[in-house]
Order: C-alpha cells, then sequence, then structure tokens
C-alpha cells in the first residue's frame, strides 16, 4: 500500500472504526451544504493507528488517535487508510472501545460548540434537547449534563425514550404523542425553557421555540426534520431571546482548539461523557447503513472498518 506522506496539520490512519449517520444521507443525496460535487469520501470521523505524521506533529506512528477526518477535501474515514486534521484529534482515552473511539468526534466536538462557546449553558440552566436520541442530540445530552444543566430529552419513541434516559435526561417526551408545549410548561413551573438544542429543525423546533423563556436561546445545529428551524424575528424582538447558528469548526487558535479536544478527552476518561454507541455496520454494509438514515434507530452508527 502506498500513500501520499500527510501534509502539515494532518496525519494517517490506518483505519478501525469511522462514525457513520445521517450526514452520509446527506452526502450521498447532494444535500451537505459543505461539500461541492463528488467525488469524495463519506465518513467525517475515524478512529485507529497512526501509520505517518507530518514533521513537527504531536503525533507518532503507533499512536491510537480518533478525530474529524479530511472529509471536507474529499479524503473521508471509509476506507483502509485516512488523513485525520491534526487539531481535530486525540489519543484514545483509556477504556475506550474502538466502537465508541470512531463515533466520538464529531458528536462531542459540536456539543462543545453548541453548549460551551457558541451558546453556553450554565449549571442550573433548563436545556430541552431535540432529536436526544440521535448522534448529535445523545452527545449534548450527556455533555450538558456534565455541565450541570437540567435536560429535557425529546425523542419519537418508547424505547428511544428509555435510551435518553439511560443517558441521564431529567424528563423526556415524545415528540409524536406528547404536547411538547404543556409538557415543558408543567415541568419548568410555566418559565420555560433557557436553551435549546436543536438539530432537528422544522416544525418541531419551531413548537419547541414557544418555550423559551425570556433571554432564551436556541441553538441551531442542523436539520434531520428536512429543514431547519424558521425563525421570526419579530417574535424575537418581544420575546427577548436568541438564535445563534453552531457549526463546529476548529478554533483559529490551534492551542485553544487542542485545550477543546483535551477537556473532552478528560471527560470521556472520568466516564462524564461516552459515545452512545447504537448500530454498528461492517464495511460492506455502508449502502444499507444509508439507507437506513432516514429512519435512523437509537444513538451513534458506526462503521467497523478493519480489526
Ligand atoms: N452544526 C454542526 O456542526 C453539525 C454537526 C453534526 C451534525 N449536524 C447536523 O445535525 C443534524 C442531525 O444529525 P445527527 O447525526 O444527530 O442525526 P441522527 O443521528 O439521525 O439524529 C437525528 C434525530 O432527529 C430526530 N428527528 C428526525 N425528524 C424529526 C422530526 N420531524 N421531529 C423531531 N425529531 C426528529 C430523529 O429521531 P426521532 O425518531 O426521535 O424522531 C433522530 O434521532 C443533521 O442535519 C446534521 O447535518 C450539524
Amino acid at each position: 500500500m502506498t500513500w501520499a506522506p500527510p501534509s502539515s496539520g494532518q496525519v494517517l490512519i490506518r483505519v478501525r472504526t469511522a462514525g457513520a449517520g445521517f450526514p452520509d444521507l446527506m452526502m450521498t443525496s447532494g444535500q451537505f451544504p459543505l461539500l461541492g460535487a463528488p467525488p469524495f469520501g463519506l465518513g467525517e470521523e475515524a478512529a485507529g493507528e497512526v501509520v505517518a505524521a507530518a514533521p513537527g506533529s504531536r503525533f507518532s506512528p503507533g499512536d491510537q488517535v480518533t478525530g474529524i477526518t479530511g472529509f471536507l477535501e474529499g479524503w473521508g474515514g471509509y476506507a483502509e487508510y485516512a488523513y485525520i486534521r491534526e487539531n481535530s484529534a486525540i489519543r484514545i482515552p483509556r477504556g475506550m472501545t474502538d466502537e465508541e473511539a470512531g463515533g466520538f468526534p464529531i458528536g462531542f466536538r459540536t456539543a462543545y460548540a453548541g453548549l460551551v462557546e457558541r451558546a453556553p449553558v450554565h449549571s442550573g440552566q433548563t436545556l430541552l434537547i431535540l432529536g436526544a436520541a440521535g448522534s448529535s442530540g445523545a452527545a449534548a445530552l450527556q455533555l450538558g449534563k456534565a455541565l450541570g444543566a437540567t435536560v429535557i430529552a425529546v425523542a419519537g419513541s418508547q424505547e428511544k425514550l428509555e435510551f435518553c434516559a439511560g443517558l441521564g435526561a431529567d424528563h423526556v417526551l415524545n415528540h409524536r404523542t406528547d404536547d411538547l408545549t404543556a409538557r415543558i410548561a408543567e415541568i419548568t413551573g410555566g418559565r420555560g425553557v433557557d436553551l435549546i438544542y436543536d438539530p432537528v429543525g422544522g416544525d418541531t423546533a419551531a413548537t419547541a421555540v414557544k418555550s423559551l423563556a425570556r433571554n432564551g436561546r436556541i441553538a441551531m445545529i442542523g436539520l434531520a426534520s428536512g429543514a431547519p428551524v424558521k425563525i421570526d424575528s419579530m417574535d424575537m424582538l418581544l420575546r427577548n431571546y436568541s438564535a445563534v447558528g453552531v457549526l463546529a469548526v476548529p478554533n483559529d487558535d490551534p492551542d485553544a482548539e487542542t485545550a477543546v479536544w483535551d477537556r473532552l478527552a478528560d471527560l470521556a476518561q472520568k466516564g462524564a461523557i461516552t459515545t452512545p454507541v447504537g448500530q454498528v455496520y461492517g464495511f460492506d454494509e455502508v449502502p444499507r447503513m444509508i439507507g437506513e438514515q432516514s429512519a435512523p434507530a437509537a444513538g451513534k452508527s458506526v462503521v467497523r472498518v478493519s480489526s
């Protein structure tokens, strides 16, 4: 096997596992906003052993790492070898399985961007998480709990509500059968929630916005429902709330970015956050995995690329 040596800021790994999910469906259907025309390689995140590192890298061949791949440049993680962004990677913490490692980076870096950097949630505040059994939501649920928030998790089936409760949600609501507005009012004593973490968008998010407390915020993460949330700016003005866009991109300052990943690794090492592994697929099952993302099971999907 030959490969081009990693450029500055990259490491090359031999992939064992790669995180998978809804973005793969968006990419293959031409709806992923950050990617141009094909060809490109799928797989936003991957874990494995470093085989080559650029000069001056903080990683060396033989290190076990997980991180975000160069998928935006066409180099995804569903491959024997993948380029990883050095400033979006960590050594795999002790005790983390391959499946947990492969599915760790995107969900938790996004949750950190939402709940720490862009729309900070403080201990004692109430955090409503949409799509809470999905890979973004389940990561945010755990980080929110680790930050001391009271978490209300919203999902679409009894099995998913139990999954969220198992991850530590304080309250669980079914968006298919519960009156979200009435239930949130009941839980919060009529006050509403301080922050909505929204990877779903569409009507569900628009309904949730009605339950924002004064000075509340909605962190807009994605559009699993098919459309981003529509926000009425006059309503924002009259009810004193904010809408915050969140895209998990590295800090300009590489030391600040390394500190983010160190903090996430530390939380994982302490068991405060754990990749909520759901379905594990073989490498030859990637097409089936993509087909199943329109009605995803609970948790983070992972592809086992090699042993
Ligand atoms: N901003 C960023 O940096 C960033 C990073 C990662 C992902 N994202 C985006 O976040 C979105 C979600 O990704 P993901 O990986 O978390 O997807 P996922 O694992 O498929 O989870 C999405 C969840 O949304 C729920 N859902 C779908 N339609 C819904 C609706 N109409 N109402 C309520 N819930 C609904 C589904 O569960 P139920 O069965 O419970 O309905 C599902 O569990 C995508 O748009 C992705 O591109 C953004």
